[in-house]
């Protein structure tokens, strides 16, 4: 059996939007994370100012704006290669379409980097997780727009160019195939639906938008840094087919293709698969698609597949699944797996399957970016978190994992999702955690704050060390 690459890039991953809290600090202008709250998590109708009747977890998340040095330095001890995070676009510039830069947050990034580097970790960032300034949601409508490409590249270039010196590893979109999900035109997208709205057409104009910001991002990195990886992530969720029945396993097909291998066309081959522009023209989607665009895509693919996985999914048509059941469980249902907490299957397995087929399809390196069990943890009296549930959940994906590298699959990385406890993205809650961090935080934002290391920390610090070689 191959072992891990001596260089493999172990470590975990975080948002700055379920992390940071800060919201409104050192010139911080309001994103869209900032206006999710209990009642609006997985919607697209948002009202668009704050109110103080409402809770909103994102504000004062864990705090890691300001505890960032002993946070890294526990990431330190675990022994990471690699930390993933993510850069608020509102934080950086306010209103998104600022004259100048916000130097105090970019110092700010500037001051975390070196901390990383200080133990030799390598941070991987991504530049659009689930946020964006809420004045260009409110100025342009969001990613429906085009004119966002060229703000967001804009926003890029200062970034790239701040930290050439300290930033190898970029991911322009968080899953930017979420767009599909109704509940994810807001959170990805920066899109409020109204009465009458063609939702498709703009789930495919804002990836169609997002396409190109990618594709001048790519081109733009690589001449700035050279030697970077730069892509746009996905979250590799692939649909089984029920049964061998062949309407089944077309259907799958269909779904696979539409969900998955489409975007990944777009970011690696550079071009629109056939039934994607098909059902444009079929279904007279208005598009605004020029061709200086598809040149641009051409242009700019990406080095390499950043992904996440939690989960393997049943073919179902996705326009029709209705995110404010956030939880997923209604899509995921598979007879054969079991599921977490939250109803999402465990398939460890199917790891090493979308490994293989990415692979396949596409023959660039692949990066685990996100991959975890959120579950509730107990913190017991003498302050300890008996996580074996994680730690196994976690051992059968990484043994998928060096299976798929003995199979011949280049990966070069695995950052764990959530690898201290963070607020979740599509419920809002503290009690979904997936960190080796325990993080003393209730769902209504009360508690002391505290970090305590879970067992899965001491487990995985011992992977880590090992290489990969002890899982037990
Ligand atoms: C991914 C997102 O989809 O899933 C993360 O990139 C998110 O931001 C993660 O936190 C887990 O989802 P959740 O809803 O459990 O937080």
């Amino acid at each position: 059996m191959k072992n891990f690459p001596e260089q493999f890039l172990w470590g975990g991953a975080i948002s700055a939007n379920q992390s940071e809290g800060a919201f409104h600090e050192d010139g911080k202008g309001l994103s869209t994370a900032d206006l999710l709250c209990k009642e609006t998590y997985g919607k697209d109708e948002m009202k668009l100012e704050l109110d103080p009747d409402y809770y909103y977890p994102c504000h004062t998340a864990i705090d890691f704006y300001h505890t960032y040095k002993e946070d890294i330095q526990l990431f330190s001890e675990m022994g990471f290669k690699c930390f993933r995070l993510s850069i608020p676009w509102s934080r950086i510039f306010p209103n998104g379409d600022d004259e100048q830069p916000n130097e105090k947050a970019l110092r700010h990034y500037d001051d975390l980097f070196d901390e990383c580097h200080k133990y030799g970790i390598e941070p991987l960032v991504t530049l659009s997780h689930c946020e964006m300034p809420v004045a260009l949601l409110k100025k342009y409508g969001g990613w429906k727009n085009r004119d966002m490409i060229d703000i967001f590249v804009r926003y890029a270039k200062t970034v790239f160019t701040r930290y050439r010196n300290k930033v190898k590893y970029w991911i322009t979109f968080n899953e930017i195939n979420f767009i599909f999900m109704k509940g994810f035109l807001y959170q990805n997208g920066g899109v409020i639906l109204r009465e009458g709205d063609n939702i498709k057409q703009l789930q495919y104009q804002v990836a169609h938008n997002q396409f190109v910001a990618n594709a001048k991002c790519v081109k733009l990195c690589h001449e700035i840094i050279p030697g970077s990886y730069i892509s746009a992530m996905m979250e590799a969720a692939i649909a089984y087919q029920p049964t061998c029945n062949p309407a089944d396993v077309f259907k799958t097909l269909s779904s696979n293709q539409e969900y998955t291998y489409a975007y990944l066309d777009v970011l690696l081959k550079g071009e629109y698969p056939y039934y994607w522009l098909n059902r444009i023209e079929k279904e007279n989607l208005k598009i605004d698609m020029r061709p200086e665009d598809l040149q641009i895509i051409k242009e700019g693919t990406g080095d390499y597949i950043p992904f996440s996985y939690y989960m393997s999914r049943m073919p179902v048509e996705l326009d029709k699944v209705d995110l404010s059941d956030s939880s997923g469980s209604t899509i995921f249902e598979n007879p054969y797996l079991e599921t977490s907490e939250w109803g999402w299957s465990i398939d460890p397995i199917g790891l090493r399957i979308v490994l293989n087929d990415f692979y396949t399809r596409y023959g660039k390196p692949l990066f685990i970016v996100e991959n975890g069990l959120g579950a509730n943890d107990i913190l017991t009296e003498d302050y300890k978190v008996h996580d074996d549930y994680r730690i196994s959940y976690l051992r059968k994906h990484i043994e998928q994992l060096r299976l798929a590298i003995d199979d011949g699959v280049n990966v070069l990385g695995y950052t764990t999702w959530g690898c201290i406890d963070l607020v979740s993205q599509s419920t809002g809650e503290m009690s979904k955690r997936y960190g080796y961090i325990y993080v003393d935080l209730n769902n209504d934002g009360t508690g002391t704050g505290n970090r305590y290391r879970k067992d899965s920390f001491y487990w995985y610090k011992k992977v880590i060390e090992t290489n990969g070689n002890d899982l037990e």
